[in-house]
């Protein structure tokens, strides 16, 4: 049934309206009230909370997955998290020590720059994990423990469900290693709450597809587009972007908003659209004060905010508004990538690319 389109016409946009469901599996059985049970980490439990350093390895999608966990997983942990291109790390062959873990993510499993940065972690004696898609893949062999997202198959080579099981999942990780810790209970608490609500708000965030099909009209011959994020969003802002170039083939860069003005505001004029996300979260008043100086040079902007909130962020009439649902701040990223998702959807089509299998792209990369 996974490998029909249904009444869809592409799988990537089954795919983004399956993410209820998709979720509600990543989460099934795992999530309690007192916590989470992770059968995949149990015995290395100890050992993770140990580790001097976090290391997140992946590529593409999985890569801009790891970033958005960065955020709650060093809050949970208090464990440093770094972030490596699996590519990079090869490149640069990185220093890995015995007390690090490495955290793998591959919806695949099998993308060959990933393994390779396996073998290396594994040879620096590091305590490897994987979060991966696909049961029985060579990731998921070769670690020593890990969790699988469970987010079904996945055909469209955009990756889109895949995305936000895997952050459900490394969200699942740090409340599991953060358990023992006293001082940040009532956190965890309102984090795993959120995470049971979070389907139904997907549910809901996803009912502005025929909003984003209009944006994405209005976007059509537009040369390039930028987004803005920081904080939990800076992910949401390179994943978006990621989305756009791959499927409708149009130039975007996902920006961090605290570098706007080491670079990217020399671009600003009337025509470039900017996406701008401005849900509540600590960084909100500086998105505010973001978009107050991109619009005082007369920026094109699309501003994404928590639903209710457009007089609170400020925008001029000129300004086009996408209101999401707001859920705990860790989350939003969840919620906020669906709007984005929907958005280079549209725009491919409308472009009239091939939606499911991207000029030049390949599913799994399983060649250096
Ligand atoms: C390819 C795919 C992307 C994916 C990336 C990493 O580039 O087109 O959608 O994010 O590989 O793949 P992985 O299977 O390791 O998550």
């Amino acid at each position: 049934e996974q490998i029909k389109k249904g009444s869809y016409d592409h799988f990537m946009q089954k795919e983004i309206h399956e993410q209820p469901h998709s979720l509600t599996t990543t989460m099934r059985g795992r999530l309690k009230d007192s916590g989470v049970v992770l059968g995949g980490l149990k015995e290395h439990l100890k050992t993770l909370r140990r580790s001097r350093r976090v290391i997140f390895i992946g590529c593409g999608t999985s890569y801009n997955a790891a970033l958005a966990a960065r955020p709650f997983v060093e809050e949970l942990t208090g464990i440093p998290v770094t972030m490596e291109v699996a590519s990079d790390l090869l490149d640069r062959q990185g220093p890995i020590y015995r007390e690090d873990t490495a955290v793998f993510v591959s919806q695949s499993g099998e993308t060959a720059d990933t393994l390779l940065a396996l073998e290396y972690a594994l040879e620096k004696g590091a305590l490897c994990v994987g979060v991966t898609n696909t049961v029985g893949s060579t990731l998921s062999r070769k670690t020593h423990c890990g969790i699988h997202i469970n987010a079904g198959c996945e055909i469209g080579v955009a990756s889109t469900k895949a995305y936000t099981s895997q952050i459900v999942v490394m969200a699942m990780i740090a409340l599991a290693i953060g358990s023992d810790q006293l001082s940040t209970q009532p956190r965890r608490e309102s984090i795993i709450t959120g995470l049971s609500s979070l389907p139904s708000h997907v549910s809901e965030v996803l009912k502005l597809d025929a909003e984003m099909k209009e944006l994405a009209s209005s976007l059509i011959d537009s040369e390039s587009l930028l987004v803005f994020g920081r904080g939990y969003n800076y992910a949401t802002a390179l994943e978006g972007a990621l989305k756009v170039k791959e499927v409708a083939l149009m130039h975007s860069e996902g920006m961090l908003a605290g570098e706007m003005k080491h670079g990217p505001l020399a671009l600003v004029d009337e025509n470039l659209p900017i996406i701008v996300i401005a849900t509540r979260d600590s960084c909100f008043s500086k998105q505010k004060s973001v978009i107050q100086q991109l619009l005082s040079r007369k920026g094109r902007l699309i501003i994404m905010c928590s639903e209710g909130d457009i007089s609170a962020v400020g925008p001029s009439a000129s300004c086009r508004v996408i209101q999401v649902p707001e859920v705990a701040d860790c989350l939003q990223p969840v919620i906020n990538i669906i709007p984005l998702q929907l958005l280079a959807y549209h725009l491919t089509v409308l472009r009239g690319f091939d939606v499911d299998q991207p000029r030049n792209l390949a599913k799994s990369v399983t060649t250096q």
